[in-house]
């Protein structure tokens, strides 16, 4: 029954027994994050292009290769929104939500596009769950986002998780440290990429994040932004490191750890899991102090991470069972078919789950469909208006009061 309509490449569709996944990751990270005060946030699918320019940065892959931009029938450019904390932090300014307590804490789940090269764990529309906490620049704010993440893991059993851990520090305070990593890649130019060298100026320590041979050779021996920290910066550093030994939880320091987006400061985190192959990042994020301003607002600081639902549900590979139904109200005779309808009704009202024959099936037809979609047990509507109650399981059957349904059904194991 193909067609020749397919899926765009690099998307999927999420059928119920995937959705059964997803949805239990959903609720176990709206649980915990709940239990923390983060409130929920949702905005649109899409936003004006340079929001992502101007927040994610021009330098940045996502910006130069990956974003779905269009013009819309206005001739405004419009750009599919390929991560969330630009577009909350515009929601931030829009709502003046600096007014409210600080810091203002959320989360947010939905999907998100890219236009990369597609393989396992990478798509061009995936979903993110995130957390955002704007308005402080406290290390216990980066150790509450880590820790909320790693209790999601965790709770949800993601096994082989582990986190690593690095700093940025401030814009200020690396800039000395950018030339000098800029002098190291000048003076291998030669051994390094193409995408690498051109990116000199402009953004030098994505050369961390290079997959090429040659230039992993040159970044081994380049000078690190942890090993410069100072001042201010290295103190936060350490406080976040505290308090992560504090609360028990593991971590590396990564000191070439970057991510993909210009708009990090000082902590930045990644977990990644040894079940996800090449695309090993489960989630991550960092702190972004300057972003809210750089989208003219006021001085801001933030910090937040997101984590892929199809990344967590692949390092997980399992199948939550599908929900059994309660009952299935089948019928002897066509002129019963309304009061199951009726009683369905009545029973789905009780919290039962309960479903009717909408195929026009004969009873036996209606007996081999309860037990195809995993009824536990069928009322049989006869046609002299008596009912029988039959358990599935046992193949046990009894008359029973249509008007005591529900008690029978509800108080059944
Ligand atoms: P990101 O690292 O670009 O960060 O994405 C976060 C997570 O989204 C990744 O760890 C990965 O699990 C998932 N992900 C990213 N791209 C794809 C893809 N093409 N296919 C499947 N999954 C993908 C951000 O987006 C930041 N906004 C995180 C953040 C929030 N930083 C601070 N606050």
């Amino acid at each position: 029954m193909a067609s020749k309509y397919q899926a765009p490449r690099g998307t999927f569709d999420v059928l119920p027994e995937e959705a059964r996944n997803r949805a239990r990751i959903e609720r176990a990270a709206a649980t915990i994050l709940a239990r923390a005060g983060y409130e929920r946030i949702a905005t649109p699918a899409f936003e004006d292009t340079e929001l992502f320019e101007r927040g994610v940065g021009r330098s940045t892959d996502i910006v130069r290769k990956e974003m779905f931009t269009f013009e819309d029938k206005g001739g405004r450019s419009i750009t599919l929104r390929p991560e969330g904390t630009a577009p909350i932090c515009r929601a931030y300014l829009e709502h003046g939500m600096h007014k409210l307590a600080q810091p203002v804490k959320l989360f947010y789940g939905g999907p998100f596009f890219r236009h990369e090269r597609p393989q396992a764990g990478r798509y061009r529309q995936f979903h993110q769950l995130g957390a955002e906490a704007i308005g402080s620049d406290s290390p216990l704010a980066d150790a509450e986002l880590i820790a909320l993440l790693f209790e999601l893991l965790d709770e949800l059993g993601v096994p082989g998780v582990e986190l690593q851990l690095g700093s940025l520090g401030s814009p200020e305070s690396r800039q000395a440290y950018l030339e000098e990593l800029k002098a190291h890649l000048r003076a291998h130019q030669d051994d390094l990429s193409k995408d690498v060298r051109e990116r000199i100026e402009l953004n030098p320590l994505r050369a961390f994040d290079s997959d090429d041979e040659g230039t992993r050779v040159v970044m081994a021996s380049a000078p690190t932004i942890v090993e410069r920290l100072d001042g201010e910066d290295a103190e936060h550093f350490a406080e976040v490191r505290s308090l992560l030994d504090a609360a028990g939880i593991a971590y590396s320091i990564d000191p070439t750890l970057v991510r993909g987006l210009d708009y990090y400061t000082r902590t930045i985190f990644s977990f990644v899991c040894d079940r996800l192959g090449a695309q090993s990042e489960i989630g991550g994020g960092g702190r972004y102090d300057g972003l809210i301003e750089q989208l003219g607002g006021p001085p801001t600081p933030a910090v937040g991470w997101a984590a892929g639902i199809e990344r967590i549900a692949l390092a997980l590979d399992e199948a939550v069972e599908a929900p059994g139904r309660d009952a299935f109200i089948a019928v002897a005779a066509d002129e019963q078919r309304r009061r199951a309808t009726t009683l369905a009704g009545e029973l789905r009202h009780a919290g039962i789950s309960a479903e009717v024959d909408l195929a026009d099936r004969g009873l036996k037809g209606q007996l081999k469909h309860a037990d195809r979609i995993g009824a536990r047990r069928v009322v049989i509507l006869e046609a002299d208006g008596s009912a029988q109650l039959r358990d599935m399981a046992s193949g046990e059957q009894r008359p029973v009061e249509a008007g005591r349904l529900a008690d029978e059904i509800g108080s059944a194991p």
